[in-house]
Parts: C-alpha cells; structure tokens; sequence
C-alpha cells in the first residue's frame, strides 16, 4: 500500500501516520468521540461506543474497496493524535474534489502534526487523481485558517450564518487548494 506518512520536520518524526485498521477501531473510536466533544470549530457527530465498533469497522472495509474516501490519523505511542478526511464527491462531475475534516487533540497541537496530516491527504488525492482539496473554516478559527493558508489553501468566498454554536451564527470561510489540472 502507498505510504501517504508525511516526511516533515523534526517535531513529527515522533508520530506514526497511518491508515487505520481493523485493530486501530477502538482507538479511532475514541479519538473522534474525543474531538467532538470540541464544538467550538470541530462540527464532528460522536459514535455510539457499542454500535460504532462495527459500523466503523465496516465503513474503513467499504473505503478501502471503493476509494471514495480517505482516513489518516497519527500515533503517539500507543494514542491516535489527530484525524483527517478527505471524501470524494459522489457524482462523477465531483469525483476529483475532496472535502476535507481535520482535527488534532488539544495535548498534541502546535507540533507540526496537522501540516503533516494535510500534505499525507494531499499525497493520497494526487495518487487518486484528483484536483481539488477544499473545506470551509470559520473565520474565528485563527488556528486552522493558519494552517490552511500556510498549506496552499486561498479563500474562495463566505458562507454567512453558515453554522450555528451556542445559539450565535458565525460566518465560514470557503478554501480551496488545486493540486493538479489535467491538460
Ligand atoms: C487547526 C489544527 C488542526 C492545527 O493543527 P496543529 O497540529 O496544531 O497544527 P501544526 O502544528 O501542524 O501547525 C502548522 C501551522 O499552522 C499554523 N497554526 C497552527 N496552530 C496555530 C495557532 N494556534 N495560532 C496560529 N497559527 C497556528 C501555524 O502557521 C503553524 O506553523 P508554525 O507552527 O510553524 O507556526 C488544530 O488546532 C485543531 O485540531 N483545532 C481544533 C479543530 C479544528 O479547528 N479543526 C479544523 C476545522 S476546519
């Protein structure tokens, strides 16, 4: 299988990049439980901690046979870190466009980790053939639009009121970054 680990700076040499298996479910379980438990800028659904083991373990089966996703995440030790996804558009005209999630636990921030994260994602869509990695961000998130701009990302536009946290609207940023065209 293709490696898409980021060779990157030292602070990450100390984190494992890895597709997660079978046996890495209960811990990619409980890092997506611990990162939607931030709701501030992470619109991430928590997964029943009993049904979610197979529905999981199912979902990495069916991503692994049609391509039309990918998940990464990083060890450190024996913890998963951070998660990112990149999924495919499913008609045929967005198949080459990919929408990215992205979180780092907050132990773990500030390490170089979610760079490396986004350049393995960006290694994985160029394999599949695609041109276009995009996401929105809110644009009180200074952390992430940071990061988003110091990886090639350019703001496309506004979405207004576009989420709802604790009852206030806030605006999204839409960014995008293209990563090869054909022809
Ligand atoms: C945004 C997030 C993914 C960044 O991950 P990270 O691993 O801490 O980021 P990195 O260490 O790889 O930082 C890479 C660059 O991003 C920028 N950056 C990251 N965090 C920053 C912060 N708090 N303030 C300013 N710039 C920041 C910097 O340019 C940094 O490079 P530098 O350290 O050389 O200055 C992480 O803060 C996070 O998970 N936040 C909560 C969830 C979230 O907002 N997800 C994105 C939703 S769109």
């Amino acid at each position: 299988m293709a490696n898409f680990a980021a060779s990157s700076t030292a602070p990450v040499s100390a984190v494992d990049v890895i597709i997660p298996k079978a046996a890495d479910v209960p811990a990619l379980l409980a890092l997506v439980n611990a990162l939607a438990a931030e709701r501030n800028f992470l619109f991430m659904n928590p997964i029943d901690p009993v049904t979610g083991i197979t529905i999981l373990q199912r979902h990495l089966e069916a991503i692994a046979a049609n391509g039309d996703e990918i998940v990464l995440v990083a060890r450190d030790g024996r913890e998963l870190v951070v998660l990112i996804t990149g999924i495919r558009g499913t008609h045929c005209a967005r198949r080459g466009a990919i929408d990215i999630g992205l979180g780092v636990l907050p132990g773990h921030r500030r390490r170089g980790i979610g760079h490396a994260l986004l350049r393995g994602l960006e290694r994985w869509a160029l394999t599949a053939g695609c041109q276009r990695l995009q996401l929105r961000v809110m644009t009180l998130n200074t952390a992430a639009f940071a990061l988003y701009r110091k990886c090639g990302f350019l703001v496309e536009g506004v979405y207004h009121a576009s989420a709802v946290v604790n009852g206030r609207y806030y605006d999204e940023f839409g960014m995008a970054k293209l990563i090869q065209l054909a022809g």
